[in-house]
């Protein structure tokens, strides 16, 4: 039986419900494949690729061209998830002019089918321009990356009145959900009550309405330190590590290629 498509308005509808909302980051063919057999509600092609598949200390130097391209190899994949698709840094903060047509360049040449931009108040007449065109938005506050040196780091941040405030703007727009990085549990539990759309945590304790990871932390892929909220749940570094020795062993023996991988 064929699985049934995930949608923005379907993921809109899980708010408060026992059925918890999934996400994983994708970057790749591959990956979105393998992912687009299970069960997982969303892929979002994150900017995280500046730091996981890029090797930057940040994700502040990917671009829009970076991003469609990543997002056309993850859509070429996958039939039943929800593709998100980033808007990187600089592409929606200069103009709603700008915001709009890079967020149509994700959907359009990408294949998005929704897309997710960082902020809160500031960027509520952002959102609303996009929706307006038809694109589906997720928002996301507390630890932004993209803020990277306005926060000094990446760090947790918990001025919990603001957060509130800036959670409360966003559930005026039509966004379809929220993710909330980087704050305390308790300041997340009561955004999730408080306002209708749904959130979707990391690093955001176990009450938001889902749950989001990086695919090359849970994976142990990452080359760099994962943050504390992260869980590994493989080691496919380690594995990869032993694969390629025990082709370099079989090469070096001259066990590999054998018979059986030799034309006659
Ligand atoms: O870019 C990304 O991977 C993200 C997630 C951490 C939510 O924004």
């Amino acid at each position: 039986m064929k699985a049934t498509k995930v949608t923005a308005p379907a993921i809109r509808s899980r708010k408060g419900g026992d059925n918890p909302v999934t996400m994983l980051t994708c970057y790749d063919y591959s990956f979105g494949r393998i992912l687009d057999r299970t069960k997982i509600d969303i892929l979002l092609v994150g900017d995280s690729l500046g730091m996981v598949v890029q090797g930057h200390e940040n994700s502040l130097s990917v671009t829009m061209d970076e991003m469609v391209y990543h997002c056309r190899l993850v859509t070429r994949a996958v039939q039943r998830a929800l593709v998100v698709a980033d808007m990187p840094f600089l592409s929606f903060q200069v103009s709603t002019e700008d915001a709009v047509r890079n967020a149509g360049r994700l959907v359009k040449e990408g294949g998005a089918e929704a897309i997710k931009l960082e902020g809160g108040a500031a960027v509520k007449e952002t959102i609303e321009a996009i929706t307006r065109a038809g694109i589906p938005v997720m928002a996301h506050l507390g630890l932004t990356p993209q803020s990277v040196h306005q926060m000094g780091g990446f760090k947790i941040q918990r001025e919990e009145e603001r957060l509130v405030e800036e959670a409360r703007a966003i559930d005026q727009t039509e966004a379809f959900s929220l993710v909330l990085e980087g704050i305390p549990g308790r300041i997340a539990a009561r955004i999730t009550r408080e306002i209708d759309m749904p959130t979707i945590g990391i690093g955001a304790g176990p009450d938001c309405d889902g749950q989001v990871l990086v695919l090359h932390d849970v994976l142990g892929l990452y080359h760099g330190k994962s943050p504390r909220f992260s869980k590994r749940f493989a080691n496919l570094g380690e594995l990869t590590e032993s694969a390629a020795e025990a082709f370099i062993e079989e090469v070096k023996r001259g066990d590999f290629p054998g018979e059986e991988h030799t034309f006659k």
